[in-house]
């Protein structure tokens, strides 16, 4: 199955049926930038042929660097085609490599978890840590999103669940089909859920995509508080994001938004849809509440937090870090 979606940059976004299929249509003289976890499932790839990532730890420069030279080792051209297969961490990583290399080679993504199928591999957004995570990246989106679903049968349930958060996000922000799914507890592993996330994820992305218009930041609900939380106890990004979006809602209700969507009705739908988010401890916890400064989309001493109006309604609320620190100490 192909599906073309009119978008302002040009991102091809294909269902292959199975990793055979997957594999038949990988050209011959393709690199690949493979996870280390699932190089495996490629015996039929040569070795040399083959940059083996090790995951988050390795989304470096120091790794970087590795990739460029052995790029050049190969003989890779602008024209070469890098095809990142792994997680969120390898897609950002093979990106931002793929986007520096002569500035900028031909790039084909194959997401193999749920949240890079959604999320990470979809946008145009690359990255590698430096310091701290995601401080350095550049746009660049892939020629083509290859989804291959069966590599979720090897999934385990947290990691499912991270993909799981970020859709039901996405499904709230904008309402729609996948709102409908999202409220019926639907299966939202099917090629049908994840192309309605990846239709919502672009739709927004194309708006703006060097996120410089202030489109994207409704995908931002939930993450000032996630990434704090992500950071503090080492969750998974998904579901980290999934308990700030309960906390930020929760935030919300405290600061008067007026006419919100119940935070306990954001916690009941990520539930039902597999997403446990445990929202009492980080209530009661404060080493994460120390953390919000952390905030890449801060603004000198102002954070901008989005909460949910109502299905497909966002608002937005500006206020001090201080403001914000103080709230969350009260946050019950
Ligand atoms: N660019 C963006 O817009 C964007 C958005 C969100 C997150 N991210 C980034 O994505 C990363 C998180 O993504 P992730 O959750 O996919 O993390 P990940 O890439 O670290 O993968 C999670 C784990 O799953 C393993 N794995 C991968 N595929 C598998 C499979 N098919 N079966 C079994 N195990 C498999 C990996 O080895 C790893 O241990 C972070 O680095 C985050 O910064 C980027």
């Amino acid at each position: 199955m192909e599906i073309h979606l009119q978008v302002s940059f040009s991102s091809r976004l294909t269902f292959s049926a199975s990793l055979a299929e997957l594999k038949g249509r990988l050209g011959g003289d393709s690199l690949f930038v493979i996870d280390s976890s699932i190089v495996h499932l490629f015996p039929d790839i040569p070795a040399e042929r083959i940059f083996l990532f090790n995951g988050e730890k390795e989304k470096d420069f120091e790794t970087v660097g590795r990739c460029l030279t052995w790029l050049l080792s190969c003989g890779a051209t602008r024209q070469t085609k890098l095809v990142a297969v792994g997680g969120g961490a390898t897609t950002d990583f093979a990106a931002f490599a793929a986007s520096v290399f002569h500035r900028g080679m031909r790039l084909v993504m194959v997401p193999t978890t749920l949240l890079s199928m959604v999320d990470s591999a979809v946008g145009g957004k690359t990255a590698v840590n430096l310091a701290a995570k995601n401080t350095v990246g550049s746009f660049y989106p892939a020629e083509e999103i290859v989804i291959v679903r069966e590599f979720l049968s090897t999934l385990g349930p947290v990691e499912k669940a991270s993909g799981k958060a970020e859709m039901v996000k996405l499904a709230l922000i904008r309402g729609g089909e996948l709102a409908r799914k999202v409220l019926r507890g639907d299966d939202l592993t099917t090629d049908e859920s994840i192309r309605l996330a990846i239709k919502e994820k672009l739709e927004i992305v194309s708006e703006d995509l060097t996120d410089t218009l202030g489109k994207r930041i409704v995908l931002n609900w939930g993450h000032t508080f996630g990434h704090a939380i992500e950071h503090a106890y080492g969750l998974p990004h998904g579901l980290a994001v999934a308990a700030g979006m309960v906390l930020e809602q929760r935030w919300a209700e405290k600061a008067g938004a007026c006419d919100l969507f119940p935070s306990e009705k954001v916690e009941y739908l990520l539930a039902l849809n597999g997403v446990g988010t445990d929202t009492r401890t980080y209530i009661e916890d404060n080493l994460w509440k120390k953390l919000v400064f952390m905030d890449k989309k801060r603004e000198f001493e102002k954070i901008s937090i989005v909460y949910l109006v109502d299905l497909g309604k966002t608002g937005i609320i500006c206020r001090d870090l201080n403001d914000i620190l103080k709230d969350l100490e009260d946050l019950r």
